[in-house]
């Protein structure tokens, strides 16, 4: 499944450009893929993703299996005809979700037991469960169920979250290889919180049961900058260097070229799509929040050059307005551009990587952060 091909690798960092195949289609990398909760990126319909350069994006099961159900979008034979995106979709498992979302939830060597945050009914995540409701999302990439533990986190919870997580990994896979195997991959995800020596210990056991792909979870979830980053390098490398490697739930654009240049290829993040629903814009130099005054009669578009749907057509002075105004097309524009922004950075770090020129990219990343708007 998926058949990863790498097709150039960085000669002074680790960053490298490759490409796999899923059953709705190749993904090249490294990739962003826009986050679609509730099997709708928020605001923008799947054509809009298209021309923005989405080429993979990620649902939740934790939300689609509440509401509407796997017995309605089995209806569709999976998510992508029920959203209308012909697509490779991944799913995240639901673990990570029902441990923010749900309430009361308890868990157990079975699963996960919880209440849902929308009306109170109880149910049991189990990691055969989590596997099957994936399949019947017709994912083209699933996720194991896993824990994923707060921080900071004492040694002795983060070892028993990490064991618990291999112990779910074994039991996803025995699921997936009975009944998702042919169309459907199966990523295992790396926890052991902040210790290097646990999160070695989850990367050889997962790497034992052997996975389509390797995601690192547990990052972003409030340890500083340095400590994620530092996580990230050291377990990035005990991976297989043979699959895709995906850094759960992260991150800023800095946070993007740094993993790229240790070695990771997949990411998903909420930032780009809710941080354009409160009116904050990418751009190359850095954020601008477009319901500042200074955008008032500014006729540029939110970055010069950019050639987004938004960009090619609208004036800072005109998002500026919608957003003050709430209009519902600010939400659209602006998120629109965002997804633009991510992706865009995404393909030119595979150029770069591809032309051999990937230290120069960063530089010039960091030149154009760094100067005036
Ligand atoms: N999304 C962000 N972090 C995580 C994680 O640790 N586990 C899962 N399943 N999803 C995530
Ligand atoms: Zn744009």
């Amino acid at each position: 499944m998926l058949n990863f091909k790498i097709i150039s690798e960085c000669e002074t960092t680790k960053a490298r450009a490759g490409v796999f195949e899923t059953a709705h289609g190749p993904v090249r990398t490294p990739v962003f893929m826009p986050v679609g909760t509730l099997g709708t990126v928020k605001s923008v319909s799947p054509e809009e993703l298209l021309n923005a350069g989405a080429q993979i994006i990620l649902g939740n099961t934790y939300h689609l299996y509440l509401r509407p159900g796997c017995d309605v979008i089995s209806r569709f034979s999976g998510l992508h005809k029920f959203m209308n995106w012909d697509g490779p979709i991944l799913t995240d498992s639901g673990g990570f979700q029902v441990f923010s979302l749900a309430k009361l939830s308890k868990i157990t060597e079975e699963g996960v037991n919880f209440q849902s945050h929308i009306d109170g009914s109880r149910h049991l995540l189990t990691p055969e469960k989590a596997v099957e409701i994936q399949r019947c999302l017709n994912s083209d990439i699933i996720m194991c169920l896993d824990q994923c533990i707060k921080y900071p986190s004492e040694r002795e919870d983060a070892k028993d979250a990490l064991e618990l997580t291999t112990r779910w990994a074994e039991r996803c896979k025995k699921t997936w290889e009975e009944n998702a195997r042919n169309s459907n991959a199966l990523f295992g995800i790396v926890q052991g919180g902040m210790f290097k020596d646990l999160r070695e210990l989850s990367a050889n056991a997962l790497t034992e049961i052997g996975f389509s792909g390797y995601a690192i979870g547990g990052l972003s979830v409030g340890e500083p900058k340095d400590i994620m980053l530092d996580i990230a390098e050291f377990t990035l490398p005990k991976l297989p260097a043979s699959k895709p490697k995906y850094i759960m739930g992260v991150g800023t654009p800095e946070d993007l070229v740094e993993l790229v240049a240790r070695g990771a290829d997949m990411f998903d993040c909420v930032l780009p799509t809710r941080n354009a629903r409160n009116g904050q814009l990418f751009t190359k130099n850095g954020t601008l929040n477009i319901s500042n005054a200074q955008f008032k009669d500014d006729t540029e578009p939110v970055e010069p050059g950019c050639d987004c749907y938004t960009c090619r057509n609208y004036s800072r002075a005109y998002l500026r307005h919608l957003y003050m105004t709430r209009e519902l097309l600010a939400y659209r524009l602006n998120t629109i551009h965002n997804i633009h922004y991510f992706i865009n950075l995404m393909e030119r770090m595979r150029a770069a990587i591809c032309e051999g020129k990937f230290e120069t990219f960063r530089k010039a990343f960091y030149n154009e952060r760094s100067e005036q708007r």
